[in-house]
């Protein structure tokens, strides 16, 4: 899949679907000639050199004469991989480095190369993995210093998708700081696409947004500590006239939870140049001789099939080559969780009399969520005291009682937080996030704690290990309920420009750390909701609950834009009591994600109990083979009218579920939706009028939802299944 030809000095990376080349040009830096769907050749890139856009930069040698590179390279436009800084290429350099003379010239050249199977894996930080791989792995040397810059590069051979990030090692003899390290650059010789982004809030996640690409600059980011719920690290390029099925698409996310900035620039040569990486306001990393610094991974998604092209890829990407937990693929339980039925008020009766309403809605886990442990009665206090609350709540019963139904247990924590009033706090008040302010920015009651500081996170694991070792637990909810504010840490004196990143380390050495020593229990990852809906959560969470709006009006919005570039499997999605749509419709609309109930079950009706369990029956039988490891596909998208319709077949195309929803009322009028991803020739039964039709029939002609009126936020459910020819 990697080659190198030493005469023409290119490198290609090529899976057979999507290629990749990069050309070491006679200065020694690194150019793009080319990423997009393979070619035959890659060796006929003249164009670049020829365009006559810009005249080839001179330099001034120390012999007094003034020269050209031979192969006439346009330093300010020529499309790069490591493009330089504080030399005449103003783009924005992805890895700045300052020197102990203060200078911010950084100007990395080829040095040399090696080529590995696989993926590499990343010590301390959540990485892509897989055999189906190979990996470039490019030196490359400071014009001027022994600084070193590897640009490491991971070619799949079933995806196509590309990993890619730096590392940069002092090899002088003083102290450097990085104060820019970025992922990925990546110049594009165009720039007439759209870019679609995903801003939003709590409740309110990943709302799409879209505009044509914006000359000068145009940043997607979060400064708040976290990925983010204001905006999402997962975003793509479109040409203007990609379609979900169709044209060219170029999608990107870091498998990353913290600060991040994708970065767009289009200047006077109309190229496209983009940074992506760690967000570098307020970035600085100290590197003393022998240290080096590793970025987090950026993926890159190639679609010449359209943003649905794209999905899938990821939808594959996220399951095979970034979660690690070792039951992704394996049937994941119905799950109840307390939360919304009774947030913090509740006693062991109340408990277990959910718990059995719970079974009779088909729950297979029950997730006791937050308000079990210290004097958590409300938010305001109990952060950070990890001990049961036993005058509140008898454990171990609740958790026989789950047993004894053959129901797993699951119980919520919030790490890396503390309430001030805790014992914890009173103890420990330096384990605050912050110099000791006489003024502290309160969320929730709460105050981050400092996991920039290694005792912090050690002194949290030995909490949650004790409680783990003494109750069997199958499932642990991380919830993550603030920003970072007073990014100010008392460990780190010197360094403090190290903190945001440090705080997502902590986060991960104690997730992992647990993960790797309970490899039974399944983590979900929560933050306010979806605030921290990422990569690198998922390396170490199958799933992750997606937004404390459960309510269809907003939910199908939030559901489907996620799914853009994540599998529905790791969206946890639950039916609430949310009065503006009825239970089915919530119903459906969770099966379309991990479904799971969220409400006080005491107050349903005989109706909705059956009606739960049909929708919980469904998601037993169907949810691996067509939601998870299916297909899927955007038929109909919210955010572009009032209707949204999403349809998954499985992977050997006999089985297709469709969930067609509108959120206005809709009159009796011409609707016939077509599906895609079936057989031709096959005949499929359809639950929504009781035919058989072929597969050309529905993917041509559609499957007619024209007959009925629709009130305001309905649906339908429609199973389609194989009728096979008897034999
Ligand atoms: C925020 C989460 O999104 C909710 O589901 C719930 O777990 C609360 N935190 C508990 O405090």
């Amino acid at each position: 899949m990697i080659s190198f030809d030493s005469d023409s000095r290119l490198f290609v990376l090529d899976n057979g679907s999507i290629g990749y080349a990069v050309y070491v040009n006679d200065a020694g830096y690194l150019e793009t000639l080319y990423f997009g769907k393979r070619m035959e050749r890659y060796d006929d890139f003249t164009c670049m050199r020829d365009t006559g856009v810009f005249a080839s930069r001179r330099y001034l040698v120390p012999s007094g004469e003034d020269v050209a590179y031979g192969d006439g390279f346009k330093a300010e436009c020529a499309p790069l991989e490591l493009s330089p800084h504080g030399l005449s290429d103003k783009r924005g350099a992805p890895l700045v480095v300052r020197d102990g003379t203060g200078s911010y010239v950084t100007d990395f050249r080829y040095h040399s190369y090696t080529v590995e199977e696989g993926a590499p894996a990343l010590e301390g930080l959540p990485h892509a993995h897989g055999d189906n791989a190979e990996t470039l792995d490019i030196l490359l040397k400071d014009r001027t210093r022994e600084i070193w810059a590897h640009l490491v590069l991971t070619i799949f051979s079933d995806k196509d998708a590309i990993v890619k990030s730096f590392s940069v090692e002092n090899g002088t003899d003083g102290t450097l700081r990085l104060t820019r390290a970025m992922s990925l650059q990546l110049d594009l010789p165009r720039a007439d696409y759209d870019l679609v982004h995903f801003k939003g809030r709590w409740a309110k996640e990943r709302d799409y947004c879209e505009n044509a690409v914006l000359d000068g600059v145009q940043e997607v980011s979060s400064n708040l500590g976290r990925s983010s719920a204001e905006e999402n690290p997962f975003v793509f390029l479109k040409e203007h006239t990609a379609t979900a099925a169709s044209g060219e698409v170029i999608g990107f996310n870091l498998i990353y939870s913290g600060n991040f900035k994708f970065r767009t620039f289009v200047g006077p040569f109309r190229g496209l140049h983009v940074t992506y990486g760690i967000n570098d306001e307020d970035f600085e990393w100290t590197l003393e001789p022998g240290d080096d610094f590793q970025t987090p991974q950026a993926v890159v998604v190639y679609s010449a099939e359209g943003v649905d092209g794209m999905s899938q890829t990821f939808h594959r990407f996220v399951r095979e080559n970034v979660m690690t937990y070792r039951a992704n693929d394996v049937y994941k339980p119905v799950l109840f969780n307390s939360w919304e039925g009774c947030t913090f008020h509740f006693d062991t009766d109340l408990i277990l009399s959910y718990l059995d309403a719970a079974c009779k809605i088909g729950a297979e886990l029950f997730v006791l969520d937050d308000g079990w442990f210290g004097a958590r009665d409300s938010d305001l206090a109990g952060l950070g005291d990890w001990k049961v609350n036993a005058k509140k709540i008898d454990l171990r019963r609740v958790i026989d009682a789950c047993h004894e139904r053959g129901v797993k247990f699951g119980i919520w924590f919030e790490p890396e937080m503390i309430n001030p009033d805790s014992d914890l706090f009173r103890a420990h008040p330096e384990y605050v996030l912050g110099w000791g302010e006489d003024e502290l920015s309160l969320m929730r009651h709460q105050c981050h704690l400092d996991f920039a500081n290694p005792a912090v996170p050690a002194c949290i694991y030995a909490q949650m290990n004790e409680f783990l070792e003494e109750y069997p637990v199958d499932y642990i909810k991380w919830d993550y309920n603030r920003t970072v504010s007073e990014h100010v840490s008392r460990a780190l004196p010197d360094r403090q420009g190290e903190v945001y990143h440090r705080l997502v380390l902590g986060y991960y050495s104690l997730i992992g750390r647990i993960a790797r020593e309970h490899p039974e229990i399944m983590i979900e990852g929560c933050a306010s909701g979806g605030g921290r809906f990422d990569l690198g959560t998922l390396f170490y969470c199958p799933q992750i609950w997606c937004s404390d709006e459960s309510d269809p009006a907003q939910r199908i919005d939030i559901q489907f834009n996620t799914s853009l570039g994540y599998p529905l499997s790791c969206i946890g999605s639950h039916v609430n009591d949310s009065r503006v749509a009825p239970y089915d419709t919530k119903a459906a609309l969770a099966l379309f994600g991990t479904y799971g109930y969220e409400m006080d079950p005491g107050t349903l009706t005989e109706e909705e109990v059956s009606m739960l369990v049909r929708h919980a029956e469904i998601y037993k039988k169907y949810h691996g083979d067509v939601i998870e490891r299916g297909t899927l596909y955007h038929l109909l998208a919210p955010h572009a009218g009032n209707e949204m319709c999403m349809q998954c077949v499985s992977q050997d195309m006999s089985a297709s579920l469709v969930l067609f929803m509108n959120k206005l009322k809709e009159q009796d009028e011409f609707r016939f939706v077509r599906l895609r991803g079936l057989r031709e020739d096959a005949s499929y039964f359809n639950t929504l009028d009781g035919c058989v039709h072929t597969g050309e029939y529905y993917m041509r002609v559609g499957l007619n939802l024209s007959r009925e009126c629709f009130p305001e936020f309905s649906h339908r459910l429609i199973l389609l299944t194989e009728e096979k020819p008897q034999a």
